[in-house]
C-alpha cells in the first residue's frame, strides 16, 4: 500500500494520541513531528521521526501531504492556513479556532489551495454515535421533540498548570461543550438559539468552571446541556463512552434523546418505543445493543487518510465545525449577556 506522508503540530496532550495512531494506521508514514518542547523532540527521538521546533520549517523540510493541528486553539487557524498553502490537508484540532473569523479563514484557505480541512471532532467517528445517526436519520425516534446532555467530571488540578487553560477561551466551554453540541448537531442539526448561565465560583479562574445551557434547535427540538470540570461526577461522554484509554470507563449514560416515536440512550444505545399502545398508561419497552467499542481516534487517522487521497468527504468539515464553533460560542456569549443568543442562519454564520 502507498504510504501517504503525514505530520503532527504539537505533541502535548491530544497531539500524543495523533502520533500514536499515526504510528499504527496502514497507508501512512508519519514523516514529522514539530513542538518546540524538550518532551516533544524527546518523543520524536523514541518514535524515530523528524523532529521539528518551528512547523513552517518541517512543512517545508519534509513536504506532508496532510498536517494533523494539535497545538493550542488559538493558533489554529494562523498554522492551518500556511499548511494549507503548502500543498498539505489538514486535520485541525478541536475548536477549529477560538474566533468564527479565524475559522472563516481556515474554510477560505481550503476552498483557495482546493484542499479538505477537516476538524478533529472525533466523536462522530465513534460507532456509538454511527449507530444513533442511523437510527435518528432512519425515522426510529419520529420528530425530535427534546434532550438533555450531562457533561460534569473533576479535572485535576494539574491540568490547570497550564497558563492557557485557565484564561477565557480555555475552558470547558470551547474544550468540552464543543465537542456535545458538535455531537448534538450532528445528530438534531442546527441550533437556532442559546440561552445559558455560566459560573467561575469554584475555581475562580478568568475561564467558566460550570455552565448550564437551554438549545432551540431549527428544528423546533429543545434541549438542555449541563457541564462543568469541577464537578466529582461520571455523567460525561469521556467518561461513558470509553473513547480515551486515559479515562476509566464509568457504565452510565450522560445523552438522552427523545422524539415522537421513541427515546435513545448514549453511549448506552437503550432503545424506548411504544409496541401497543401509544401512551404514558401503556408499556415501553427497551432494547439494549452489545456495547460498542471502538477508538474513534484511530478511525479519525484511518478517515483522514482516505479524505486525503479522496475517498471519502469530512464527516466533519472546516465549514460543520465553524458551525459548531458558533453555536459554542453563543453559549458563552449568553452566559456573559444573561439573555438569549439568536444564531445566523448556516449559511451566513456570525
Ligand atoms: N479531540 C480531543 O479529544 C481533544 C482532546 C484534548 C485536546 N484537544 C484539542 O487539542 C488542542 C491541543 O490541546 P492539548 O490539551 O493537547 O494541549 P497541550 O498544551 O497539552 O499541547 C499543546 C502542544 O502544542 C505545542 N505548541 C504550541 N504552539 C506551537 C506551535 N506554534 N508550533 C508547534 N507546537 C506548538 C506545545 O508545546 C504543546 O506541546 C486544543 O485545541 C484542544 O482543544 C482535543
Amino acid at each position: 500500500m502507498h504510504s501517504i506522508p503525514v505530520a503532527v503540530i504539537g505533541a502535548g496532550l491530544i497531539g500524543r494520541t495523533h502520533i500514536d495512531r499515526a504510528l499504527k494506521q496502514p497507508g501512512l508514514a508519519l514523516a514529522g513531528i514539530a513542538d518546540p518542547s524538550d518532551e516533544a523532540r524527546r518523543l520524536a527521538q523514541s518514535v524515530n521521526v523528524p523532529w521539528f521546533a518551528d512547523y513552517a520549517a518541517m512543512m517545508d523540510g519534509v513536504k506532508p501531504q496532510g498536517v494533523v493541528i494539535a497545538t493550542p486553539n488559538a493558533t489554529h487557524a494562523a498554522i492551518a492556513v500556511q499548511c494549507l498553502q503548502r500543498g498539505a490537508a489538514v486535520l485541525v484540532e478541536k475548536p477549529i479556532a477560538d474566533t468564527l473569523d479565524d475559522a472563516r479563514h481556515i474554510c477560505d484557505a481550503a476552498a483557495k489551495a482546493g484542499l479538505p480541512a477537516m476538524v478533529g471532532h472525533q466523536r462522530r467517528l465513534n460507532p456509538i454515535m454511527q449507530r444513533a445517526k442511523r437510527m435518528v436519520d432512519a425515522g426510529k425516534l419520529g420528530r425530535p421533540v427534546c434532550l438533555t446532555a450531562m457533561s460534569t467530571w473533576l479535572k485535576p488540578q494539574e491540568y490547570f498548570e497550564t497558563a492557557w487553560r485557565r484564561q477565557k477561551g480555555g475552558g470547558p466551554i470551547l474544550i468540552n461543550l464543543i465537542h456535545d453540541i458538535d455531537q448534538l448537531r450532528y445528530l438534531f442539526g442546527d441550533v437556532a438559539t442559546v440561552q445559558a448561565i455560566s459560573s467561575n465560583a469554584i475555581r475562580g479562574f478568568e475561564v467558566e468552571d460550570t455552565v448550564v445551557i437551554l438549545l432551540r434547535f431549527r428544528n423546533g427540538a429543545l434541549g438542555t446541556v449541563t457541564v462543568s470540570d469541577t464537578a466529582a461526577a461520571p455523567w460525561n461522554w469521556d467518561l461513558s463512552a470509553g473513547e480515551a484509554d486515559r479515562f476509566p470507563r464509568q457504565d452510565v449514560n450522560s445523552h438522552f434523546i427523545s422524539g415522537t416515536e421513541g427515546s435513545l440512550t448514549l453511549p448506552r444505545l437503550d432503545y424506548w418505543h411504544y409496541r401497543e399502545g401509544r401512551g404514558w398508561q401503556d408499556e415501553l419497552t427497551v432494547e439494549r445493543t452489545a456495547l460498542h467499542f471502538g477508538d474513534p481516534y484511530a478511525e479519525q487517522m484511518r478517515h483522514f487518510r482516505a479524505v486525503i487521497e479522496g475517498k471519502e468527504q469530512p464527516v466533519c468539515s472546516a465549514e460543520d465545525a465553524m458551525r459548531s464553533l458558533d453555536a459554542t460560542l453563543a453559549v458563552a456569549e449568553a452566559g456573559r449577556i444573561g439573555k438569549e443568543v439568536v444564531l445566523s442562519e448556516p449559511s451566513k454564520a456570525r
